[in-house]
């Protein structure tokens, strides 16, 4: 039997709404916009268009998977971060809108280190999909790179997803166990580590438990254990003029800044997330100790 696109629109909504997905308006045309490359004006001029076969199965197949709440951008492979577009693995973070906030922060800081000396070398630990560091190295030219992970499949859609973005000249990926593997120092260092605490990986949405890799969570007891390894090596890996930037759950500042500070990093700034929350830590080396 033949379907054409609005009706397969409409029966989606209708699956989406039933199994309690809040905005199934914009997810139908999301995952059905993704799945058959169509946009915003060719759904509303193609609603008469009939699907094919293997089309319509696509369509029912991504909407059984979100109604078993797989995520979005999950099923359809890819998301959007920045100006790129990266291709997400079962060992990687789906990047957040928050990390965004991070890279912006960090874009201004990169660009002053290019014109006072040329380039700006930057470390992302627990670098995932590569978010953090192909974003900044597309945004500035000058930055290059080392994105570190535990996850060697994270490493690998980490170099495709430099590939795929045309910034695979200037950066590298390397299984490193935070700093264990990193031998030099940087301008930038900058991390989005796992930081829930672990009882509370139980409590989270589906979404979140079922489909992020429990590495790229599990902060340890107090969802800390991360910062406590950042805080320990990032002084021998940062230059004297360096910065070191942070993502952090919601109720972290005091605790990731104290960590840090104990180091001999001076506080800097914090930034905020959309929903009000301390998201982001900014810190430089401060004097030599
Ligand atoms: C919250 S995810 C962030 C991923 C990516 N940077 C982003 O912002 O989308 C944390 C990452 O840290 C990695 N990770 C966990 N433990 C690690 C360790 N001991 N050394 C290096 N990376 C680690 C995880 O595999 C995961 O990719």
């Amino acid at each position: 039997m033949t379907v054409t696109l609005g009706e397969i629109v409409a029966r989606s909504r209708r699956r989406l709404t039933e199994s309690g997905i809040a905005d199934a308006a914009r997810e139908a045309r999301l995952l059905i916009g993704g799945l058959l490359e169509i946009d915003a004006t060719a759904f509303i001029t193609g609603e008469g268009r009939i699907l094919s076969a293997d089309d319509a199965s696509r369509v029912d197949d991504a909407i059984r998977r979100r109604t078993d709440r797989e995520p979005i951008f999950r099923i359809l492979g890819r998301r959007p971060f920045l100006r790129l577009v990266l291709e997400l693995s079962p060992e990687t973070l789906e990047p957040r809108p928050d990390t965004e906030l991070l890279v912006e922060r960090l874009v201004p800081v990169a660009r002053e280190t290019v014109a006072r000396q040329g380039r700006c070398r930057v470390l992302d630990l627990g670098t995932g999909t590569g978010a953090i560091l192909l974003a900044l190295a597309d945004m500035v030219p000058g930055v290059s790179g080392i994105g570190t992970d535990i996850a060697r499949g994270a490493l690998e859609t980490a170099a495709r997803n430099a590939d795929l973005n045309g910034v695979a000249d200037r950066v590298t990926f390397l299984e490193s166990d935070w700093f264990s593997r990193i031998d030099s120092r940087f301008d930038v260092i900058v991390s989005n580590p796992p930081y829930i605490a672990a009882p509370v990986i139980e409590t989270l949405a589906d979404e979140v438990r079922r489909f992020d890799p429990r590495r790229a969570l599990d902060g340890g007891a107090d969802g800390l254990d991360a910062y406590r390894s950042i805080a320990a090596g990032a002084r021998e890996h940062l230059e004297k003029d360096g910065t070191l930037a942070l993502e952090i759950g919601f109720d972290q500042r005091h605790s990731v800044s104290a960590l840090m500070e104990a180091e001999g990093f001076l506080f800097e700034d914090a930034l905020r997330d959309l929903g009000g929350n301390d998201r982001v830590l900014v810190f430089s080396a401060g004097p030599k100790r």
